[in-house]
């Protein structure tokens, strides 16, 4: 799903306020410029690190991620996507985190990056996206909300450190 770059991994190209925008699949290159912006998201990480993760999540074909670049070149946007199989409620696509630059928030790019992603889906032969989003991340509930999704609950999120060996 996440193959060599090629003018085939392009999903879209759309003319958002101020400037062409491609979406197209991620590729080893954007590593850096996605550890910019996933420290944005608050989840900072050295570029060797997310160009570790991208090269894994690259060779499953279960997951994909798209960025949103200018014509310029420079991304201002990434999702990362993935189908799951969950044994009490079968097969879905969950988006996994999702970040626009700020300097380029309200302007269309997150919708077209959701928008690739229930197209990816879609051609997988899903039929339902899922997302879950921190209380705290008060944009994107209104986001998602316009775009069609609909709050079905709220959880707690627990996590447990395991000893390092
Ligand atoms: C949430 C986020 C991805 C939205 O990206 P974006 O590119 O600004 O969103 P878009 O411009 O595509 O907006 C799509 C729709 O959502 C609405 N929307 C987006 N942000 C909104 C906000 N803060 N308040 C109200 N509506 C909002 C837009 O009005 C638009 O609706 P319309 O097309 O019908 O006018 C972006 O704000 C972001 O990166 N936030 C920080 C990270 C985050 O919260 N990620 C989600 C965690 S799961």
């Amino acid at each position: 799903m996440n193959g060599p770059s090629s003018s085939s991994n392009v999903v879209a190209r759309v003319e958002p306020a101020a400037e062409a925008l491609t979406i197209r699949s991620a590729e080893p290159t954007d590593a850096h410029r996605l550890a910019e912006l996933s420290a944005v998201l608050g989840y900072p990480a050295s570029a060797t690190a997310m160009a570790r993760r991208l090269d894994r999540l690259l060779g499953r074909d279960e997951e994909t991620v798209f960025v949103a670049a200018l014509t310029s070149g420079r991304v201002v946007g990434w999702l990362h996507g993935s189908e799951q199989e969950l044994l009490e409620s079968g097969r879905r696509c969950e988006i996994m985190g999702v970040v626009v630059d700020p300097d380029h928030r309200g302007r269309g790019v997150g919708r077209r990056l959701v928008a690739a992603i229930e197209q990816w889906a879609v051609e997988r032969g899903l039929e339902q996206m899922a997302v879950r989003s921190n209380v705290l991340r008060a944009e994107s509930h209104p986001f998602y909300e316009r775009l069609g999704y609909a709050r079905t609950k709220t959880q707690h999120a627990y996590r447990k450190r395991l000893a390092e060996s």
